[in-house]
C-alpha cells in the first residue's frame, strides 16, 4: 500500500486522518514541529489502529531539514498538508508569524515535492475563504471574499499558490478540503482536540466550561438576524472529516480527479446556531452549561453552512455523524483526558 505524508499529523485533524489512513490499509509517515500538539498523540493512534505510524519532528519552514526528510522517504506517493497556525486572534497580533509559518512551509513542500516528483496533494483549506457569503448554503463557486485576518489571508494565498503551481506543472495535482467547523472527537476518546491554553473555538469551551475549567461560556451576540439572534455554524464530526481526506487521496493516487486542482467544500449542509449547539450539548450529555450572552466577537460572521453536492457527487462522500453523538464524542474526549491530567 502507498505511502502518506501527513504534515501536522499530531494535531486536531491531522490525528483524525492518520487513524482513517491507517485503517484503509496506508503507511503513513508524520512531519509535525509539535508546536501546537503532543508527541503523546502517536500512542492513541497505536491505540486505536495497533500501528505506530512513523513521525519525525520537523520544521517544514527549515527547507534544508525537509529536503533531508525527503530523502529519507523517498517511498512516499502523496501529501496531506495539516501543519499550520490556526488562531485567528493570534494571526492579527502576529501577522508576520503567520504568513511564514503557514507560506514558507507550504512553499519549501512545494518545491520538494516537485524536486522528488511527488505529485498528489491535499490541502486543509477553510470556509474562511467565503467570508459571509451573499447566497447560503455556500457553493466552491461563491467568490473568495477579503479575509477577515491574516491567518484566513494564509488559506486564501496558500490555495492560489498551490493552483499556480499546478499551472507551471502539468504532473501537480491537488485537492482543497475547505473545511467548515470540525468538532468532536474519536468515539474511543483516545485523541481528540488539545486546545493550549483559553479556547477560542466554541465546542472545547463548552467542554472546558462543562468540565469546570471555566467559570462560564460567554455567548458572543443574541442580536444577529437569524432565527434565535446566535451565529450560526456549519458543524462538522471531525472523524467525518478525516474520511473525506482518505477519499481526496485515492481519488489523487487513482487519477479519477477531473482537473489537476478541484476544491470540496466539507460540511454537513446544515446550520446550527450556538444557543442550539447549548441546547444539545446540555440534552445529549444530561448536564447543565453556565452561559451568558455577551457582545458581539469582533470580526465574526453572521452565519455559513455549505453547501455539498459537490463532494457528496465527486467524492461520494457525505457527513454521517449527527450533532448529538459528536457532542457526545467531544464530552466523554474532555473527561476522559482531564481525568488523565489528574
Ligand atoms: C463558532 C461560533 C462564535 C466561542 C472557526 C475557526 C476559523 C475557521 C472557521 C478554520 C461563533 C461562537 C465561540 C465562545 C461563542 N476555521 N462562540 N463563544 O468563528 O466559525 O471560526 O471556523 O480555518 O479558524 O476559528 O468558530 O468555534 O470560534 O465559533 O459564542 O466562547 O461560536 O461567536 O458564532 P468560527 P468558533
Amino acid at each position: 500500500m502507498d505511502t502518506i505524508l501527513v504534515t501536522g499529523g499530531t494535531g486536531y485533524i491531522g490525528s483524525h486522518t492518520v487513524v482513517e489512513l491507517i485503517n484503509e490499509g496506508y503507511r503513513v509517515v508524520i512531519a509535525d514541529n509539535l508546536s501546537n500538539s503532543d508527541i503523546g498523540v502517536l500512542d492513541g493512534i497505536e491505540a486505536i489502529t495497533g500501528v505506530r505510524p512513523g513521525f519525525e519532528k520537523i520544521d517544514l519552514c527549515d527547507g534544508t531539514a525537509l529536503r533531508e526528510f525527503s530523502l529519507r522517504h523517498s517511498e512516499i506517493k502523496a501529501v496531506i498538508h495539516f501543519a499550520a497556525s490556526k488562531a485567528v486572534g493570534e494571526s492579527v497580533e502576529e501577522p508576520l508569524l503567520y504568513y511564514r509559518n503557514n507560506l514558507v512551509s507550504l512553499m519549501n513542500l512545494l518545491e520538494e515535492m516537485q524536486q522528488r516528483s511527488v505529485s498528489n496533494l491535499v490541502f486543509s483549506s477553510s470556509c474562511t475563504v467565503y467570508g459571509q457569503p451573499d447566497k447560503l448554503p455556500v457553493t466552491e463557486s461563491a467568490p473568495v471574499k477579503k479575509a477577515e485576518s491574516p491567518y484566513g489571508n494564509t488559506k486564501k494565498i496558500s490555495e492560489d499558490i498551490i493552483s499556480d503551481c499546478i499551472k507551471s506543472n502539468s504532473s501537480l495535482k491537488s485537492i482543497s478540503l475547505r473545511y467548515f467547523n470540525p468538532i468532536g472527537a474519536h468515539p474511543s476518546a483516545l485523541i481528540g482536540e488539545l486546545p493550549r491554553g483559553v479556547p477560542d473555538n466554541l465546542v472545547p469551551f463548552i467542554t472546558q466550561t462543562a468540565s469546570g475549567l471555566r467559570k462560564e461560556l460567554k455567548v458572543f451576540g443574541n442580536d444577529y438576524n437569524t432565527p434565535d439572534g446566535s451565529c450560526i455554524r456549519d458543524y462538522i464530526n471531525v472523524t467525518d472529516l478525516a474520511r473525506a481526506h482518505v477519499v481526496a487521496i485515492k481519488r489523487l493516487l487513482e487519477n479519477k480527479s477531473r482537473e489537476n486542482y478541484e476544491v470540496f467544500n466539507l460540511g454537513t449542509g446544515r446550520g446550527v446556531s450556538v444557543l442550539e449547539m447549548i441546547r444539545t450539548f446540555e440534552k445529549v450529555n444530561s448536564l447543565k452549561l453556565n452561559y451568558s450572552i455577551t457582545s458581539r466577537r469582533p470580526g465574526d460572521i453572521e452565519q455559513v453552512w455549505a453547501d455539498t453536492t459537490l463532494a457528496n457527487r465527486e467524492l461520494g462522500w457525505k457527513a454521517e455523524s449527527n450533532l448529538e453523538e459528536t457532542l457526545v464524542s467531544a464530552w466523554k474526549w474532555e473527561q476522559n483526558y482531564r481525568n488523565k491530567q489528574k
